[in-house]
């Protein structure tokens, strides 16, 4: 008798995919989803040749110091910041993510959050729900802002911030955009979208969205500084990654209302939320939602599987990020 080979999946899963997993794979599987302490899964990923992970495990030298056996790592997730992609380089384990399958479904997202935080959607729902809706003015009260025909600014304009441009002139919005490069001429013009340093894009934008990845470089890329920049009568969306916001100096500008509201999907530290923005009206939250819909979570998992499956048959994995690990 073969016998199967032993890989792990990290957080639940849909369980027809697990299933389908459980044919071909002794698998060790987390149904309960508790997050695995850096411990834990290090003693896991010591016994398997692959593993399904989500932006929950990091995956560096530690982690990796028993993984004699591991050849994949494969993220559920395009954003792949838990991932130390040079350790895994090192340890010979190939890195991969989940492009393009939630571009659309994230761009959609981030224009909900961008509608919900403009016109005080979860705020005025709180009114009915507390029983108050007999308690606010008819006419001046809750007041929201206009995303028609106002000033969208995209820092970050990779596929899903293209996504965001593109339903933001169906709104009649002039779009402005940052990013480490700029777009093709022929990209700018699909987009409608104008390219702007960073500082224009903060003073000028009536509503402002993050969608830049993760790293070193833009680790608090918006903190007190660049909110004092901001128009206070705009707004600001992070559907990109905890730690490009700094919470604490966004908190306060809202507190103090020198920007008129703020959408976040994502949060430094999550799932633990800056106990300040809790306590706040003027912040819509929700919790790292942006990819999740059935179809897409789906096709995220499909990815991820394809991508395990591959580097285990010895082929190359759809979305290799260590490319230089692929030598046929
Ligand atoms: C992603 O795919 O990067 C989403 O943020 C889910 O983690």
């Amino acid at each position: 008798m073969t016998t199967k080979p032993k890989i792990l999946v990290a957080r639940a899963i849909f369980p027809d995919a697990l299933a389908q997993l459980e044919e071909k794979f002794e698998v060790q599987s987390n149904q309960a989803d508790d997050i695995f302490s850096p411990e834990q899964l290090r003693k896991h990923l010591a016994e398997v040749k692959g593993a399904l992970v989500f932006g929950s495990e990091r995956i560096d030298r530690n982690t990796l110091s028993d993984a004699k056996d591991l050849k994949i790592v494969a993220n559920i997730s395009v954003g792949y910041n838990n991932f130390d992609v040079p350790a895994m380089t090192a340890a010979g384990v190939m890195a991969t993510n989940t492009p393009d399958v939630l571009t659309d479904t994230t761009a959609d997202f981030g224009f909900a959050l961008l509608m919900a935080t403009a016109r005080r959607i979860t705020e005025s729902e709180h009114w009915i729900r507390n029983g108050q809706w007999d308690k606010m003015s008819i006419v001046y009260n809750p007041l929201g802002m206009d995303l028609h025909h106002t000033t969208l600014g995209i820092i970050g304009m990779g596929r899903i911030g293209q996504g965001i441009a593109k339903r933001a002139l169906g709104f009649g919005m002039k779009v402005m955009y940052h990013n480490r490069k700029r777009l093709s001429e022929t990209d700018e013009k699909a987009c409608g979208a104008r390219y702007v340093d960073k500082e224009t894009l903060l003073r000028e934008a009536d509503h402002v969205v993050l969608v830049v990845p993760y790293s070193a470089e833009s680790h608090h890329l918006i903190g007190a500084k660049e909110i004092a920049l901001m128009k206070p009568t705009a707004t600001l969306v992070n559907i990109a990654r905890g730690g490009i916001v700094d919470d604490a100096a966004l908190a306060a500008a809202l507190k103090a209302k020198t920007i008129f509201a703020a959408g976040l999907d994502v949060y430094e530290g999550e799932p633990k939320v800056h106990p300040e923005l809790l306590k706040l009206s003027n912040v819509v939250l929700a919790p790292h939602i942006a990819s999740a819909t059935e179809k897409t979570r789906r096709a995220m998992v499909a990815l991820a599987i394809d991508n395990l499956n591959a580097a285990l048959e010895g082929k190359r994995p759809p979305s290799l990020i260590n490319t230089e690990l692929w030598k046929n």
